[in-house]
């Protein structure tokens, strides 16, 4: 029996100090932007290098309030890709904008220059590049293709807290960038949280307006924002995980390593790093042909395994208004073979190894 996550493992001997910290928030009286909120946000921007941290309800929100901070507007385009979480897109649309949907690279699985170039039109104001399971989408030639057009380049690092490009923290790689807490994240809270980062205090500032109302001193509303705010119990819980964050990143990376290690490239094609990145494994999705009958197999073997976005974005159904008239051959084809195996920062070379040769015993059926 080995569990898809087990993400319990990693942070059970730090509940007791999550619910000291807790408890003294609850007992000081003060829920909403106070000082946990402050201080996880200042080590949040320090860890990943960065100027401002805006914490705010979630990662959905925390890409809407990006977009807006970034001076996207109504009838703007943003370049996303197919084979993402729909957050991504759907704040796009909340936004105001509109989502122009581009392939993904049949490697890495993230946005190209290449697969984002295609969709680049007279109206695109921004590229939205994901970095999928935690792999870094090539940023370097994302940031020179968006100077070329004059565009916004926002990172949606919801599943890459701390991965890795050419030794920069993912997320300190755009204009801006923004990260959910979701407790399933590598870094997740006890609910639902969010953060939007940046270099530019005057982005930062939008953003923390836009968290409150369009409101600086919640008196006076210069524009019709959110009410979305990080709460100070989340902060408070996120703030005894952080510490331990490169710990986990390195153990999900050896647990990657051994699968490799033991031999289960041979029968399935392994997660592909992005030149230059260190992948923080949010997930590890290999990719196999028949992945259906692989998943049946797996779970028969009593082994956890998921496949993700098996619908890509530009067939859902609330976005069929922005599906692209050609087709993207690379999204389609992860949505039919991806399917994420075991991984976390408490998983056992002995699993690893149980989860190889199950993989084998089912493909040599
Ligand atoms: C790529 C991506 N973007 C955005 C989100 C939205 O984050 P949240 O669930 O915190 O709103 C998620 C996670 O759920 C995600 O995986």
């Amino acid at each position: 029996m080995v569990q898809l996550f087990n993400s319990r493992a990693a942070i059970e001997p730090l509940l007791a100090e999550v619910a000291a910290r807790q408890r003294a928030v609850l007992e000081g009286g003060r829920y909403i932007l106070g000082p946990e909120v402050e201080a996880f946000e200042s080590e949040f921007a320090a860890y990943l290098g960065v100027a401002e941290c805006v914490g705010v309800a979630n990662g959905t929100d925390a890409l809407t309030i990006a977009l807006r901070a970034l001076g996207i507007e109504r009838g703007d385009e943003v370049v996303v890709p197919a084979l993402t979480f729909y957050a991504t897109a759907e704040a796009v649309v909340n936004a105001g904008a509109n989502p122009v949907f581009c392939d993904v690279d049949p490697e890495t699985l993230c946005m190209t220059a290449d697969s984002a170039s295609a969709a680049i039109t007279e109206r695109t104001a921004a590229l939205l590049p994901v970095h999928l399971f935690g792999n870094p989408a090539p940023m370097g030639e994302l940031t020179d293709l968006a100077g070329r057009h004059g565009l916004a380049l926002l990172e949606d690092a919801a599943q890459a807290a701390g991965a890795r490009l050419d030794g920069r923290m993912a997320g300190s790689l755009g204009d801006a960038a923004t990260f959910s807490f979701f407790p399933s994240k590598n870094l997740g809270g006890f609910g639902d949280g969010g953060a939007v980062v940046t270099d530019d205090p005057e982005l930062a500032a939008q953003a923390r307006r836009l968290r409150f109302h369009g409101s600086e001193d919640k008196s006076i509303h210069t524009e019709v924002g959110y009410n979305s705010r990080l709460d100070e119990l989340q902060a408070a819980g996120l703030r005894v995980l952080l510490p331990y964050l490169n710990d986990w990143t390195a153990a999900r990376r050896q647990a990657a390593e051994a699968y490799g290690r033991l031999g289960l490239g041979e029968v399935v094609g392994l997660p592909r790093e992005t030149p230059g990145a260190a992948h923080c494994y949010h997930l590890y999705a290999v990719s196999a042909p028949d992945r259906d009958s692989l998943r049946n197999a797996l779970a028969e073997a009593g082994i956890g395994s998921r496949p993700y976005y098996t619908t890509p974005l530009h067939r859902q159904p609330a976005l069929t208004a922005f599906a692209p008239a050609s087709p993207l051959p690379a999204a389609e084809q992860a949505a039919e073979q991806n399917l994420a195996l075991p991984m976390g920062p408490g998983l056992g070379e002995a699993e690893i190894a149980t989860v190889v040769s199950a993989v084998g015993d089912a493909l040599a059926r």
